[in-house]
């Protein structure tokens, strides 16, 4: 019987888990499917851990997700094709949700299975290698300190990309008297209330963690851009000044000439493509992009078909783009799909890659992912879901930042999947102090 190793039980994961199970449900016989987390449990990212640094067992502790964070996109353009929000929360409920009740979403539609009985928990893969013919995975069981090998046809690497900071240095930083930690380590804004807070980065993480400071009440948040600044219009307590040059004392100096007091330094530079369990043949390496080089439609590795990476790619689309990874992975693996010659296969990567270089904008990006989601989403059967509705959604969103950083959460949009638009939120974002799944899924009655 064919054997398939999956390694992470995150979103990626999970998608990979769900097309297997699809499959079986119309009646395919599915191969042999063991699924590997090092984490104690399921969600990756999204299994919010209170830990930071090295878990009990010695394990660096992959998790990058904060308390009080909210989704920066619509749920209605991650929302997954075989099991809307609608069907998961019996209603529909506002567009942008925090953290535990996408959790809550993203386990609902595996927990109805025996999936979890595929995945060997507290299990660190520490090598990959392939002898020509099929792949030793090697891995560890952290509880008891044991490694053990086992022999797979195929790969699934879904890892994720955003647990391994990169950590740049600046002058000063060894003599500063405060705080300097990365956005990987950020759990709690509150612990910077009455500080004044620097922040370094100019994408996601910097523009939302700087926020959440700010909305927690710090007494300033500086934001330090490298190249571009996000240019929104920030609120009274923020603002965002070009580079920092160095830390004196306690004073940032940044390269306009600005200079600012300062408790803390939050990096928010960003994450590495870390595969360290991977023999050097089979290992991605690539920075956070939209279109990583050698995966064939952005999944198969290029000189081993037997090899899949999911969710490799900087994220517009996420979920139903991880599934849609995960069904043409499943239809390569099952031989429903066949992948073509390796002449064919450097074409497709370069014409991807190439349109990818020429992009110059957000609306230029979100056209790209949404045209490669919507390709690989033809070549499955992966259920309907209006990728154009998608589309539109992701560019109003970028307009709706654009207008005022402070309120686009509050805004509704439609599910691509049943067509029902995301009530209003009881109470605006900004004063919304209290994330939990119960308070925001408390809406009052009409
Ligand atoms: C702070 C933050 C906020 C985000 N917010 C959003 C958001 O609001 N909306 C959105 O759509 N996306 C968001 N994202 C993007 C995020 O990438 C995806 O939502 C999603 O978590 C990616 O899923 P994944 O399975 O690829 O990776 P992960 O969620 O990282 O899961 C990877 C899993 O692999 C396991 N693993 C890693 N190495 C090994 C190993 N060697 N052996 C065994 N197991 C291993 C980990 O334990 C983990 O469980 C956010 C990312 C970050 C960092
Ligand atoms: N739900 C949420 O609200 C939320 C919150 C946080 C993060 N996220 C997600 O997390 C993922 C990761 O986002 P990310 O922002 O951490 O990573 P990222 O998108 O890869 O961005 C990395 C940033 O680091 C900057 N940088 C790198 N080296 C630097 C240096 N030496 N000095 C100053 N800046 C430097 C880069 O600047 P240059 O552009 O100048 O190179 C870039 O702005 C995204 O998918 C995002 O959606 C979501």
């Amino acid at each position: 019987m064919t054997k398939v190793a999956i390694i992470g039980a995150g979103p990626c994961g999970l998608s990979a888990l769900r097309s297997f199970e699809q499959a079986e449900k119309k009646g395919e016989k599915i191969p042999e499917i063991v699924c590997f987390d090092k984490q104690e449990d399921w969600g990756g990212l999204w299994n919010y851990s209170w830990r930071t640094g090295s878990d009990q067992y010695g394990d660096p502790v992959p998790n990058s997700m904060y308390r009080y964070l909210w989704s920066n996109g619509p749920k209605e353009c991650l929302e997954f094709a075989d099991y809307s929000f609608d069907e998961h929360f019996g209603k529909p409920i506002p567009s942008f949700p925090p953290r535990e009740v996408l959790y809550d979403y993203i386990l609902g539609r595996v927990k109805k299975g025996n999936l979890k009985d595929k995945i060997k928990f507290n299990t660190s893969v520490t090598n990959v290698s392939y002898d020509g013919s099929s792949f030793e995975v090697a891995y560890r069981d952290k509880k008891n300190d044991s490694i053990s090998k086992d022999v797979f046809d195929y790969v699934i690497v879904s890892t994720g990309h955003f647990s391994v900071p990169f950590i740049p240095e600046y002058p000063g930083m060894k003599a500063f008297p405060g705080r300097i930690m990365h956005s990987h380590d950020f759990r709690d804004a509150e612990e910077f209330r009455n500080k004044n807070v620097v922040v370094l980065g100019s994408s996601y993480s910097a523009e939302d963690v700087a926020l959440q400071c700010h909305k927690y009440g710090a007494k300033s948040v500086t934001i330090g851009y490298r190249h571009n600044p996000m240019g929104f219009k920030w609120p009274d307590g923020m603002k965002e000044v070009f580079h920092l040059d160095r830390l004196e004392g306690n004073k940032a100096i940044f390269k306009d000439g600005h200079v600012q007091e300062t408790d803390a330094v939050i990096l928010c530079t960003g994450y590495l493509h870390h595969f360290p369990f991977m023999s050097e043949d089979l290992k991605l390496n690539t920075g956070n992009r939209l279109y990583p080089p050698m995966l064939y439609k952005g999944v198969v590795w290029q000189n081993n078909h037997k090899l899949m990476y999911l969710g490799m790619q900087d994220q517009f689309h996420t979920f139903n783009m991880f599934d849609c990874q995960a069904w043409f992975a499943r239809d390569v693996i099952m031989g429903k799909i066949k992948v073509t010659d390796n002449s064919e296969i450097e074409k497709d990567i370069n014409k991807w890659v190439s349109l990818e270089e020429k992009l110059e904008n957000a609306d230029q990006m979100i056209d790209f992912q949404t045209e490669y989601t919507k390709e690989l989403h033809t070549l499955s059967d992966y259920p309907k879901i209006d990728f154009e509705l998608i589309r539109k959604t992701f560019k109003e969103w970028e307009h709706h930042k654009v207008e005022n950083i402070m309120t686009y959460r509050n805004k509704s949009f439609a599910s691509p999947v049943t067509g029902s638009v995301g009530p209003k939120h009881h109470t605006e974002w900004e004063i919304a102090m209290d994330d939990s799944l119960k308070t925001f899924l408390d809406q009052p009655k009409n």
